[in-house]
């Protein structure tokens, strides 16, 4: 079958997405699938991208990126016709033919977050992972908790600031946070990889975070910081009318100079985080993540993949910290790294998952 590998994207996580795809590019198999490689170029230009995983990792200064200039793709708006069209400067439009299935390997906003999805729907194009609803509760944190709290799985105590409420008077849209305990933790409400996120220590740090939260979304989630350990869980579709499978719970470290697991600490400075899977943690607390893992894929009505992101409090709470619809995805990312832990390796979930959509 024929899958479009389609990332870059409109979102501050372009460059994730393209380490990502570079990931899948080197690892899937080219006897079964034939792949076309699309990539979106931070203007939202569609692109025939390089078949080359080379330039797409991410190394200390280097951020990789779609190039906007390559030969642009057209890509079909209604459905009668799933084949791609190809326009090159010189040349007549050429055709690549039908399209099987797409792998949207794209982070944050336009592409993670229900849009993308729509524009397949409205295509009739099957594609891996969750709707458009899934993907566009699943990006923001807000309805996120909002639909997880109303399932009646744990989360814990936040506050949301709009953008009326911000412009209309900040000093009443602080006056709301009053009552959480620090730190606290200011996110733009979607956005992913850690942008934009401050952890404040006390109300004089409150304004600035909020800003630079707003430099990537007008909505802004605020958390109240939980003392504990993180612990994430990857959740893969069942076949047919099966359960939502889990992987072997996994645990983020983070030491050095970083505050929490930012940017940096993500994608950069290797050397500062321990990502374990199985994490070293009790057999209940670990069957607890899991079930709370599959509960939050179902009460969002997930498809395909998803990673869930859990806090294991010192009190012995856990908590639902937040679900990401198409987490990291290159072979060093959490989310493969688990299942290869669970017995799943990386060609095979990217087979799974392609199987899954075509299902
Ligand atoms: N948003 C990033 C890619 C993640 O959740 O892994
Ligand atoms: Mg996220």
């Amino acid at each position: 079958p024929r899958v479009a590998v389609v990332f870059g994207g409109r979102s501050s996580e372009h460059a994730v997405s393209c380490a990502t795809a570079g990931g899948v590019l080197r690892a899937i198999d080219r006897g079964k699938w034939d792949v076309v490689p699309i990539g979106i170029a931070k203007d939202g230009r569609w692109v025939l991208a390089a078949d080359d995983p080379e330039p797409l990792a991410i190394a200390p200064g280097h951020l990789p990126e779609v190039d906007p200039d390559a030969a642009a793709v057209l890509v079909p708006l209604s459905t009668r016709d799933r084949s791609l069209t190809v326009l090159e400067a010189g040349e007549p439009p050429r055709t690549l033919g039908d399209v099987d299935v797409v792998l949207p390997l794209l982070h944050g906003p336009f592409g993670e977050d229900g849009t993308l999805q729509g524009y397949l729907e409205l295509a009739d194009v099957r594609y891996v992972g969750s709707g458009v609803l899934a993907s566009a509760a699943g990006m923001d944190k807000h309805y996120m908790k909002v639909v997880f709290a109303a399932a009646g799985l744990p989360v814990g105590p936040y506050r949301v600031i709009t953008d009326r409420a911000w412009r209309a008077d900040r000093v009443a849209a602080l006056a709301t946070l009053e009552g959480l305990a620090y730190p606290l933790f200011v996110k733009p409400a979607r956005a992913g990889s850690s942008m934009g996120i401050t952890k404040v220590h006390d109300a004089s740090g409150l304004e600035a975070a909020v800003e630079a939260a707003r430099e990537h979304d007008p909505k802004v989630v605020v958390e109240e910081g939980i003392v504990g350990r993180e612990i994430e869980c990857a959740v893969l579709e069942g076949h047919g009318t099966d359960a939502p499978r889990t992987s072997m719970v996994g645990e983020i470290a983070v030491h050095g100079a970083h505050e929490f697991y930012d940017f940096e600490a993500k994608y950069l400075a290797e050397a500062d985080v321990d990502l374990r899977c199985p994490a070293d943690l009790p057999a209940e607390q670990a069957d607890e993540v899991r079930r709370l893992a599959a509960a939050s894929f179902e009460a969002l009505g997930c498809e395909g993949l998803a990673r869930v992101d859990c806090f294991v409090a010192d009190d012995g709470r856990v908590l639902v910290n937040e679900i990401n619809t198409m987490p990291g995805f290159t072979p060093f990312s959490m989310y493969p790294r688990m299942w290869a832990a669970s017995g799943l390796d990386y060609p095979s979930l990217i087979d799974e998952l392609l199987t899954l959509a075509l299902e």
